[in-house]
């Protein structure tokens, strides 16, 4: 409808007394007495008066719009593609405490659904990390949540310590869900030993802790329950998908260490299934990621149970992916009536099961 349309819409509503409803894409005009039913009416929301900033428990956002750990290096690589201070957050590549140089090549390959890596969390180490990234993350004014991955309970915990309190760090994700390094996904996969992950940073440390799960178990919903209790203030659902790729002439796997980690749209309808299963069995929020690359993939994730979203893989073919998310994020929440986030986050009306 455009501006002519509206404007003789609202004279005639003047004229005769009536009110404009919008429905769906519609605006009708009804009598007061007898409004359309509740169910289809959509509220006609300004997109400037949309509140767009939300909590993760202690961590307040500007916005919903993260990028995903491993997925954006560590930041300063986008300087000049992306205007980093728009984003939600920001979470580097995952660090370890003593420098790892990864898995033996190839660690990507581009199937014929989705992408497999396994990169095998290279990086230079916690001390390099805040020696050398930190202070340039810092300088961001972006909110940077420092993902970290022990190869023991006890290395998490030093981690955890060492990062407490450095006023750059506005919370830490635990990786207790990485495929690609042998022990570090058996955090994740066992309810008590991510309790015991979970409780122990607790204790190590005041930033808000998001725990990162892995889709890779039967039950995802005990392990959210086991983090929740042992303290994490927020859940990330999800990091990558086991999976493998074989060139069946040479008889290998086309990656170095035989199983990957899957990404992309294609694990999609598995983290949107994650993300509601996680938000039906715990209270504290979730973070939605796996597959994202449109503003409907957001909503789609807000209406399974997250409170915010990661962008990851399309991270890779489009660096700017998250900040058209972003500028689309108003829109979409006012086409749904929407003031805020918050109004649409768990909204998914089950019919049946
Ligand atoms: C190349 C690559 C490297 C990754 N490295 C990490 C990592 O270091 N830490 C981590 O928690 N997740 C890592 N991930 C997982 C992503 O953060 C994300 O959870 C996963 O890819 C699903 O989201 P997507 O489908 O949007 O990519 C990596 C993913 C890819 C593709």
């Amino acid at each position: 409808m455009n501006a002519k349309d509206c404007q003789q819409l609202a004279k005639t509503a003047v004229a005769n007394k009536l009110t404009v409803f919008g429905l769906g894409p519609k605006l009708v005009l009804c009598q007061m007495a007898m409004p359309p039913p509740l169910s289809e009416v959509v509220l006609i929301v300004n997109p400037a008066e949309i509140d767009i900033a939300v909590n993760l428990g202690p961590l307040a956002l500007s916005n919903p719009i993260l990028v995903a750990s491993g997925t954006f290096g560590y930041a300063r690589e986008m300087t000049g593609l992306v205007d980093l201070s728009r984003l939600g957050g920001i979470l580097p590549k995952t660090i370890t405490q003593a420098p790892r140089p990864g898995n033996p090549p190839p660690r990507t390959y581009e199937t014929s659904s989705g992408m497999l890596n396994s990169i095998g969390l290279d990086n230079d180490g916690i001390e390099a990390f805040i020696d050398h990234l930190l202070p340039y993350l810092a300088g961001l004014g972006t909110p940077i949540v420092v993902s970290i991955a022990g190869k023991s309970q006890v290395e998490f915990i030093e981690m955890a310590a060492r990062l407490d309190g450095l006023p750059s760090v506005a919370a830490l994700e635990l990786n207790i869900s990485c495929p690609n390094v042998s022990g570090g996904v058996d955090f994740g996969t066992d309810p008590a030993t991510c309790a015991a992950v979970v409780a122990g940073v607790r204790k190590a440390c005041g930033v808000p802790i998001i725990a990162k799960l892995t889709p890779n178990v039967t039950n995802i919903a005990a392990i959210a329950r086991a983090a929740e209790a042992s303290g994490a203030d927020a859940l990330a659902v999800m990091n990558t998908c086991l999976g493998m790729a074989i060139d069946w002439r040479r008889r290998r796997s086309q990656l170095g260490r035989t199983m990957g980690g899957l990404s992309g749209p294609a694990i999609k309808p598995i983290a949107l299934r994650a993300v509601f299963q996680t938000s039906q069995a715990v209270k504290i929020p979730i973070v939605g990621i796996g597959g994202i690359a449109t503003i409907d993939d957001v909503m789609e994730f807000f209406v399974a149970g997250a409170t915010a979203v990661q962008v990851g893989t399309a991270n890779f073919y489009d660096p700017t992916v998250s900040i058209r998310i972003l500028d689309a994020l108003p829109s979409a929440l006012q086409e749904c009536g929407a003031k805020s986030v918050r109004e649409i986050v768990g909204t998914l009306i089950v019919e049946s099961g």
